[in-house]
């Protein structure tokens, strides 16, 4: 018998759909599709993304509640991520949601992916002590926010443009690398010299980041040659490329988060989202969380990209808070952290 409050939590809002079982805040079981249908076109196509949450949904929540070992009857409530994402891919997730928490009369939960995401590191027995920093970066946003207990957030700067994922599933479509770009620039730039070219490092006031231009520096790199001479370029030198656009996207992620260490005086850092399975970015974030006497906190890389654990675990707290939603909720692809 598992201990209560067991949660279903489910996952929809962009290409991945996900399910996972959550009992006494442990995480139980998980199960996350990937859609194929997007690879062809280099980027997420929302329309393919809705129709392949619609045929997932069904059998992955299954799955999930098979792998815990339990029959939908046993739930106490359900959760579900109502915002931010693609409208349509949300809708597929809330909607199952609703129906399920109705049929099985039990409270529905909805979340914030981006508050999911946060909570993600709640799911390993070693979590931050409140308050943190957290740094979001996943292919939608990248966002610097001070936690509080409580669901309470404060951000304290975020992307003027691209998301940091976004530059990385961008200069990967650029070198003819697919989709999504983070993984297979990660391993291409392994072997790599991370000094070969020397692309600028946007810097802004504040904590805000900007990650437009370092795409366009890979795009204007690449096109300085002449068609056979980028070919070459890209037979002889793709890992020294991966490798300096890497780096420079390090550094301009960690950049502000020491500063924001300094002027905080806030010591533990959260690392979370798509991004944070980089090893690259999580060796220099914790190097320079050490050096100011604090720890670096990150999820499995399983639960860094878009997973549904994150949502159960984040509705078990809101549930012991009391913050249950109406059957009325409503998708909200704009969501914001508040
Ligand atoms: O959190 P996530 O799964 O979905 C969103 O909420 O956006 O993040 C997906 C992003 C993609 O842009 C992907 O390229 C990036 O995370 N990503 C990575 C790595 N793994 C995934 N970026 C860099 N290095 C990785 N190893
Ligand atoms: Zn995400």
């Amino acid at each position: 018998m598992l201990p209560a409050p067991i949660l279903l939590g489910i996952e929809s809002s962009c290409d991945d759909t996900a399910a996972a079982v959550v009992a006494g805040g442990e995480l139980i079981s998980s199960v996350i599709s990937s859609q194929e249908d997007h690879a062809a076109f280099g980027g997420v196509v929302p329309e393919l993304a809705s129709r392949a949450h619609l045929r997932a949904v069904i059998p992955i929540v299954e799955a999930a509640l098979d792998r815990a070992g339990i029959a939908a009857s046993d739930l106490d409530a359900v959760a579900v991520t109502r915002g931010p994402g693609l409208a349509g891919s949300l809708l597929v997730g809330l909607s199952f949601a609703k129906a399920l928490a109705l049929s099985l009369d039990v409270p529905l939960v909805g979340v914030n992916h981006l508050e999911g995401h946060v909570y993600s590191l709640f799911l390993e027995n070693d979590t931050p002590p409140f308050p943190f920093l957290c740094l979001i970066v996943s292919g939608g946003h990248t966002q610097l926010v001070r936690v509080d207990e409580g669901f309470r957030h404060d951000v304290l700067g975020k992307t003027r443009d691209d998301a940091a994922g976004e530059a990385f599933d961008k200069v990967a479509k650029l070198l003819g690398l697919g989709y999504p770009g983070g993984p297979v620039v990660e391993s291409a730039a392994a072997g790599g010299d991370p000094e070969f070219v020397s692309f600028p490092r946007t810097r802004l006031p504040g904590y805000d980041y900007s990650f437009s231009g370092i795409k366009t520096s890979v795009l204007y790199h690449l096109n300085a040659m002449s068609e056979t001479e980028r070919r070459r370029h890209l037979d002889g030198h793709l890992e020294d490329l991966c490798a300096s656009f890497q780096q420079a996207v390090v550094d301009m992620l960690v950049e502000p988060v020491s500063r924001a260490v300094q002027q905080t005086g806030l010591r533990c850092i959260g690392l979370v989202g798509g991004v944070s399975a980089n090893r690259a970015l999580r060796q220099r974030l914790e190097s320079a969380a050490n050096a100011f006497g604090g720890r670096l906190f990150v999820p499995a890389p399983i639960h860094s990209t878009d997973n549904a654990a994150m949502i159960a675990i984040t509705a078990h707290y809101k549930l012991g808070a009391g913050d249950v939603s109406p059957l009325s909720l409503t998708a909200d692809p704009a969501l914001a952290l508040t």
